[in-house]
Parts: C-alpha cells; structure tokens; sequence
C-alpha cells in the first residue's frame, strides 16, 4: 500500500437500502474523518450517472468501472485523510473487490436489515437503481449475497434503529477494535 500507516478506512457494506451513504456520511461526521461514496467516485470517473451507466454498459460494464474505481480509490495518496467509505450494494459481492479490501486489510462493517425493509428504505429515498425494479429479483438477489455480506468484519443490525444509533455503534466497534496507537 502507498497511503501513509497512519490513515485509516472504514467501509460500509450491505443490500441496496441499507443505510451506508446516510450512515457514511454521519460515521464521518462524528469521527471528524472524510467520507466517500464509491458510486459518486464511480459517476465522477466516467462522467455518467450509476443508472446511465447500467443502460449503456450493462451490469458488466459497472461492475468493471467499480472494481477500478476501488482500486484507484485505495491507491490514491492525494487521500491522506482517514476516510469512512459507502460501498455499492454489489460491491463486496464480487470476489475480486473482497480481494482488493482484504489486501488493504480493510475495515469492513456490515449493515443489516429484513429485506421487506431494505425495499420499503430503497422505495422512499427515491434513487433509481437498475437492480431494485423488479420486487422478485431485489428478494432473489438479497438472499444471493447473504453468504458474501457475512464475510464483512463486523456486522451491526439497523433494524428500527436511527441514523445516531447505528452510527455510534460503529464507533463503538471501532474503539474497541483499532489498537489504542491508531485512534
Ligand atoms: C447496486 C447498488 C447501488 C449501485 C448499483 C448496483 C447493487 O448502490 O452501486 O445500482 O448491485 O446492489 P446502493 O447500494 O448505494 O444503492
């Protein structure tokens, strides 16, 4: 790795609706670290939105531009800030990307909730996702990356949970976790 010892990343892993951009960004918040979207980076680097992108590219085509917008993010030295990261709901799910964050020895953290809620979360936030239209393929693919979500570090419930919540959950994991030296 090139970024500096002493910076350190967090990423947030979990179903489309779980929570990892609001969580994220109020993660960041709290610790006083940076806070990055890797499908703002994705949308940033290609010049399209997620959603043009599917349509042009297909979801190989995404998928190819999220692993090299990971790799590019966790090589960028310009980053030397310590950084809480929302990963895309297929993100971790694909094995070279948990390649990449296990060579970082990346801090993952799991969000979890029922898929019922997962659906009700993604319908009221409003973003359009190419993978959430159909209610039966959401359900399919949910029950697909279970397996591959459990392989995060730590998992926290956000199940009838606020925002402050789960986040001070997460930093309670953090402290309990980072030795004392990278606080
Ligand atoms: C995806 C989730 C989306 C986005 C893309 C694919 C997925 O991110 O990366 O639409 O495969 O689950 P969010 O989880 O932030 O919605």
């Amino acid at each position: 790795m090139t970024r500096a010892l002493s910076t350190r990343r967090v990423f947030l892993v979990g179903f489309m609706g779980a929570g990892k951009s609001s969580v994220g960004r109020a993660l960041a918040s709290r610790l006083g670290w940076q806070f990055c979207d890797l499908d703002q980076v994705i949308e940033k680097r290609e010049g399209k939105t997620v959603a043009e992108i599917f349509a042009e590219r297909e979801e190989a085509g995404f998928r190819a531009a999220e692993t090299m917008a990971l790799e590019e993010l966790l090589q960028d030295t310009s980053r030397n800030t310590d950084l809480v990261i929302a990963l895309g709901g297929g993100t971790f799910v694909q094995p070279q990307n948990r390649r990449i964050l296990e060579e970082a020895e990346a801090i993952t953290v799991l969000l979890e909730a029922p898929v019922d809620e997962l659906r009700r979360r993604c319908r009221a936030d409003g973003t359009v996702r190419a993978l959430a239209t159909d209610p039966g393929r959401f359900a399919r693919l949910y029950e697909e990356r279970l397996a591959a979500y459990k392989m995060a570090t730590h998992k926290v419930n956000t199940m009838g949970k606020k925002v402050e919540d789960v986040t001070a959950e997460i930093a309670g994991i953090l402290t309990l976790t980072t030795p004392e030296s990278q606080r």
